[in-house]
Formats: structure tokens, C-alpha cells, sequence
């Protein structure tokens, strides 16, 4: 029988347990080590499809939590009364107005990504443009205290993201999580306690 390259350990162990995607293992080793995630909070989930993060979310900050989650594609296997959903593209939302929205948040993950072109270095800009997106909301939305988690694919300015991301956070740390592919150049940025 051919394998597909894509099914790998991870990608069963998702479908087995019944996640929209692989890519929840990263989150839960990323929640496991650096507690981004506690019962009743209010999280913001960007680039939330197909849906994997968001259940993760939802489980994790239980019935009196709340996760929003904003995409360009609707995640439609997601259902709970506990998620709400923004059809938008990140560089068009108008902060302020989502922050009336949805009030301060207590953690805001990120796992934008875009269409990749296979062209390395465009595609690293691209990934730096929607990290540094997803920070610049983060600082917006969240409380004091707050955290946030942010892929971002290895390049030349990832440097400027991290102490970008440093000057809002006291602790800043750099993680490759066990599930991401060999291959694949994406690192997680952590932001610990905002301070304003
Ligand atoms: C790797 S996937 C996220 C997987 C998700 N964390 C999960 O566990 O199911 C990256 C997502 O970023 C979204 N995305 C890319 N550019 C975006 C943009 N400008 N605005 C909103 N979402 C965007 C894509 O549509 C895609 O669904």
C-alpha cells in the first residue's frame, strides 16, 4: 500500500481522536510547558481553521470560558456555544472595534500561515507580515498579564519580531514544538505577561 507523506504519527493520532487537525499537538505541547491556557479564560484564536486550536481552546477553558476565533475560511466543524467566529482577513480587522467586541482577552494564539509559494524567502516575509499582525492585535486586546503564541517561519527578521514582541511581554521565549514537520521552518514565539 502507498503511504502519503502527509499521514504521518500525528495525523492519525488526530483523526483517532477526533481533532480538525495535526497541528493540535504543537498547542498542547506549547500549553503543556508554558500554561497559555486556564479554565475560564477568554482566548483569540487567528487563523483559526480548519478548527484544530480552537477545540483545543474550548476544552481546555471549559463552560465558562470563551474562544473567538477569525479566519478567511469559515471552521465549520467547530461548534460550541462557547465560540464565536469572525470571517475576516487579519489585515483588514479594525482593532479597536474588535476589542469592544470581545473585550480584553487573557491569550491570544496564533497560527497564521499563508498559501506557501515554495519560494523560501517570500514565504518567510509573508509569515512575518501576519506574526507581526497577530502581535500588534495581542498588545491591543489582551489584559495586562496576558499571553500570546505566534508562529512565524524562520527567516532573516524573525530577530526584529522576537524583541518587537519583548518590548511588550517579561518573558519572550523561541519553541519548536515535537509535531512540526521535519521539514517545515516554523518556529512559535511565547509572549509572557504583558505589561503595558
Ligand atoms: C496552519 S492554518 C491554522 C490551523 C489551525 N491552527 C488549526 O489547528 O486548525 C493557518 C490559517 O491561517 C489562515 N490565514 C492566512 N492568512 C490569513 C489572513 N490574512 N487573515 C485570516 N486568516 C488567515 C489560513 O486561512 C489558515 O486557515
Amino acid at each position: 500500500m502507498k503511504t502519503n507523506r502527509w499521514d504521518d504519527h500525528y495525523a492519525r493520532r488526530a483523526r483517532e481522536e477526533n481533532w480538525l487537525a495535526r497541528s493540535v499537538y504543537k498547542l498542547q505541547e506549547i500549553d503543556k510547558k508554558y500554561k497559555i491556557i486556564r479554565k475560564g479564560e477568554h482566548i483569540l484564536d487567528l487563523g483559526c481553521y480548519p478548527g484544530s486550536w480552537s477545540q483545543y481552546a474550548i476544552e481546555k477553558a471549559g463552560q465558562q470560558g470563551l474562544v473567538a476565533g477569525i479566519d478567511l475560511f469559515r471552521p465549520e466543524r467547530v461548534v460550541s456555544a462557547n465560540f464565536i467566529f469572525l470571517l475576516a482577513d487579519v489585515f483588514e480587522v479594525d482593532i479597536e472595534w474588535l476589542f469592544n467586541e470581545l473585550g480584553p482577552m487573557d491569550a491570544v494564539i496564533s497560527d497564521l500561515a499563508p498559501k506557501t509559494t515554495g519560494v523560501r524567502s517570500a514565504d518567510a516575509g509573508h509569515s512575518l507580515l501576519l506574526a507581526k499582525k497577530a502581535a500588534d492585535i495581542s498588545f491591543s486586546i489582551l489584559k495586562d498579564g496576558g499571553r500570546f503564541v505566534c508562529k512565524v517561519f524562520e527567516g532573516e527578521d524573525v530577530r526584529s519580531l522576537r524583541s518587537l514582541i519583548s518590548s511588550h511581554f517579561k518573558l519572550v521565549r523561541l519553541f519548536r514544538p515535537k509535531a512540526t514537520r521535519k521539514r517545515s521552518s516554523e518556529v512559535y514565539i511565547i509572549g509572557l505577561d504583558l505589561i503595558r
